[in-house]
């Protein structure tokens, strides 16, 4: 008989878990503490924007095999399989991340569960988590009840995230025993020929921070490039085309622009380093302190080019801001570096507005301060300098010549390198971007 599955915490990562297992055709309950989450993903609402992520928890619910609950005794007596894919934000005031809500899940389910089950970790967490957790769980379940912990750490893109949970590029199994590593094989049969590495824990849990560390370092690096660039009036595009075409090197992450944001890279690479000076391995990745450091810097620079343009001050000077999501594709503000340097800018004294397609909601309710547009051309009417801070490809469309006739000056800043410099320069657009002359 197929194993029942379980998912505990239904944020980005566990809504696209539960309904892909489901389409996969698992029974699975998905578990929130968040009451009305639960109630609109029950109704067949994605509180979150995920491209193509609504017809598939559709189909789940249609088909009778996916449901939500608030109720730790519902999955607890439902469940073969527990995927716990509750947040581990960063801790207030400090590097190290926040793994409360991964012991409350552990403490929430264990004393009530009274059959054979593997409680499986997905969720970003700080490498030594799974130990302590699978000493609590053994700890707190009933005497007598098979229960193991196994963790697999989740890989997914905002943004690509039902691809990627149907076609992983990896499976990772961080696993005690054969047993555990038998049922997980079972439940990600249906995916088919996946690659699948089998390690312990620790191994397991740091495959995930050493890749976010990897990419944000790649992102760094070519922002590092492009301070170079700016310092020597060369052109970071020209360049990373150039580092691209070296299969050594590659050319994905290798856009230089605003940087990385969101709720994974910026708080992974920081728990990591905290997390390695608890270990004494703190030296080892002093350099991603450096990554961190180039990242905030070209915030910063973003900021200095769009004051440059609007004459050295942001007093009585329209900012018009493109983007407010993380990236695009994605309703995800966390640590945006677009709201981070439309939020300076208003705090520097210029009048702020603000456009994003999906993110729009969120960015309110987080900066009700600023001002916003309900399109392009509501965001950058009468602006001084126009900003594009996330690439959706709305804005990469843009015909700067209609755009023209709305703002007070043709003056852009693009901080993802997304527009084409020569395009807008001919329509008379004075054209800024990071790292390029
Ligand atoms: N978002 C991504 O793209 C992504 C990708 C890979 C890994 N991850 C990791 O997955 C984890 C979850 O990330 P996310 O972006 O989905 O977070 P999220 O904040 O969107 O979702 C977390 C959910 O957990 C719920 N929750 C909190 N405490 C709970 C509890 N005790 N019991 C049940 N539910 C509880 C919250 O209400 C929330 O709905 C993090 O560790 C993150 O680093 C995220």
């Amino acid at each position: 008989m197929p194993y029942r599955l379980t998912v505990i915490g239904t944020g980005y990562l566990g809504i696209t878990h539960a309904a892909c297992m489901a389409d996969l055709g698992f029974e699975v309950l998905g578990l929130d503490i968040d009451a009305d989450k639960v109630l609109r993903l029950n109704s067949g609402e994605l509180p979150i924007h995920e491209p193509g992520l609504e017809p598939v928890l559709r189909r789940g619910l249609e088909s009778g095999r996916l449901r939500f609950t608030t109720s730790y005794e519902d999955i607890a007596a439902f469940g073969d399989v527990h995927f716990i894919c509750v947040g581990t934000p960063q801790k207030r005031g400090e590097y190290a991340a926040d793994v409360s809500y991964m012991d409350a899940a552990v403490e929430s389910l264990a004393p009530l569960l009274d059959r054979e089950c593997l409680v499986v970790g997905k969720s970003t967490v700080p490498v030594g988590t799974a130990e302590r957790l699978a000493d609590k769980l053994a700890r707190l379940a009933p005497a007598g009840v098979l229960t193991e912990l196994a963790w697999n750490p989740e890989f997914l893109r905002e943004g690509h995230a039902v691809q990627d949970t149907m076609r992983p590029d990896r499976l990772v199994f961080g696993v005690r025993s054969e047993r555990a590593e038998k049922v997980l094989r079972e439940v990600y049969e249906p995916l088919g020929d996946v690659p699948i590495v089998v390690s312990d824990f620790a191994t397991a849990e740091l495959v995930k921070t050493a890749a976010n560390a990897f990419l944000a370092t790649k992102i760094s690096f070519i922002n590092a490039m492009a301070e170079v660039c700016e310092a020597a009036h060369a052109d970071v595009q020209k360049l990373s085309e150039a580092l691209s075409y070296d299969d050594r090197i590659g050319g994905r992450y290798l856009n230089a622009g605003l940087g990385f944001g969101g709720g994974c890279l910026p708080k992974d690479i920081r728990a990591f380093m905290a997390r390695a000076g608890e270990l004494g391995a703190d030296q080892a990745l002093t350099f991603l302190r450096e990554v961190d450091a180039i990242n905030m810097r070209r915030r910063a620079r973003m900021v200095d080019l769009a004051r440059e343009l609007a004459g050295g001050s942001f007093h009585g000077c329209v900012v018009g801001v493109l983007g407010a999501a993380f990236k695009p594709d994605s309703d995800d503000i966390r640590d945006s570096p677009a709201l981070d340097v439309a939020v300076t800018i208003g705090h520097q004294g210029g009048r702020v507005t603000m456009y994003d397609p999906i993110a729009l909601d969120n960015a309110r309710k987080a900066h009700p301060e600023l001002s916003y547009g309900e399109s392009v051309v509501e965001a950058v009417r009468g602006a001084h300098v126009v900003l594009l801070l996330t690439e959706w490809q709305e804005f990469v469309d843009l015909d700067p010549e209609q755009l023209g006739g709305v703002v007070a000056a043709r003056r852009i800043v693009d901080g993802r390198n997304a527009l084409d410099a020569e395009t807008w320069r001919s329509a008379g657009w004075h054209y800024r971007a990071l790292g390029r002359p």
